[in-house]
């Protein structure tokens, strides 16, 4: 009876991690542009001879693919694309494989270096000159989702500057700048690499600004109107959270906004997605945990804000916009 147990037991973990099968394909499809090679039919052999790829290998990756409905025959030992509209688009085409990339060669490595660390080994550490440009293109994938809640702060601005702090490849500022060309876009961001991106996005913005510059270094020319600042908490050490709401909040205008994108964690009950989050985070020595609800209240009140309130982004990511108000004080 005992054995059986075992067997069902191994077998149900087993079972649930099949999806990771279709991921993983879809990884390496991505990465080495076989869905672009396989578009048309071909032959493995022909592939791997074009790609100057293992042959044994891609056979298999063929194998799998024809399993789990990615590819299909066509023919005289050749193979095609099948239901093209489920994988990713080919690489820099705005592609959602960059979020299969960052999941197997980031967030996957570093969960599996638990038993390291817990055992005392050093945590990783996250290295901007390798990640922060795949980091920045992933998350520019929630763009739209956010886009229209962050645009509507501006919406009775008639000038004025906003901020986005850590803009990454200034996705925002990009949108945000054609809509409402009477308002000056700053955007700063602390990777040359990922800061060229952004300059390059907004090149044709009259009204955009791109400051390559860490955002605890950098000194506005005057108060802003509108500060964004989208999923960059998680690089701010929790002992600097209260500080950078102060600065933040010195930073603004009276009555000024400031609107923030962030996953949400902090409890037994928050979805698994957040706490996946956070795992990753922690297991970093220079990333942090996710803020909590009553945080993010918190840090705005002491900093002299009203709390606006916070608006659901992507709810099963646990992902929100909070939003303030700078209180006015008047003379
Ligand atoms: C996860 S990305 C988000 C990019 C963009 N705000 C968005 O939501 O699409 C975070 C960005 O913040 C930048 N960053 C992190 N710490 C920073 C700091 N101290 N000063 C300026 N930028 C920072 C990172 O380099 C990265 O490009």
């Amino acid at each position: 009876m005992m054995d059986i147990m075992k067997m069902l037991r191994a077998r149900k973990y087993m079972k649930r991690n099949e999806p990771f099968l279709a991921s993983w394909h879809a990884y390496i499809g991505y990465e080495m542009g076989l869905f672009t090679a396989f578009e048309r039919p071909f032959t493995v052999e022909d592939v791997a001879d074009a790609y100057g790829i293992d042959e044994v290998l891609l056979e298999q990756w063929v194998k799998v693919g024809l399993s789990i409905g990615h590819l299909k025959e066509a023919g005289r030992n050749r193979y095609r694309l099948k239901n093209r509209w489920k994988l990713p688009k080919p690489k820099g085409q705005n592609s959602s494989g960059i979020i299969l990339k960052e999941m197997m060669e980031l967030h996957i490595p570093a969960l599996l270096s638990y038993p390291d660390i817990m055992r005392g080994g050093e945590r990783n550490h996250f290295d901007e000159r390798r990640h922060a440009d795949m980091v920045a293109e992933t998350s520019r994938l929630l763009e739209v989702a956010a886009i229209g809640k962050v645009a509507r702060q501006l919406r009775d601005l008639k000038t004025g500057t906003v901020l986005d702090l850590g803009c990454g490849e200034g996705g925002y500022i990009k949108m945000l700048a054609k809509r409402f060309p009477q308002i000056q876009f700053i955007g700063v961001e602390v990777s040359d690499s990922v800061a060229a991106t952004a300059r390059e996005v907004n090149a044709e913005q009259p009204n955009v600004e791109i400051v390559c510059s860490d955002l605890w270094d950098f000194e506005p020319d005057g108060d802003a109107d509108v500060i964004l600042m989208n999923n960059v908490l998680h690089y701010i050490p929790l002992d600097q959270r209260a500080k950078l709401f102060g600065r933040l909040s010195d930073w603004l205008n009276d009555n000024g906004v400031l609107a923030i994108v962030t996953p949400i964690a902090g409890h037994a009950d928050s979805p698994p997605f957040a706490h996946a989050f956070n795992s990753f985070f922690l297991s970093f020595d220079n990333l942090y945990r996710l803020p909590a609800e009553d945080e993010l209240k918190r840090w705005g009140v002491e900093a002299g804000f009203d709390f606006l309130g916070f608006q659901t982004v992507v709810k099963e990511g646990s992902w929100y916009i909070a939003q303030y108000r700078k209180e006015f004080k008047s003379a």
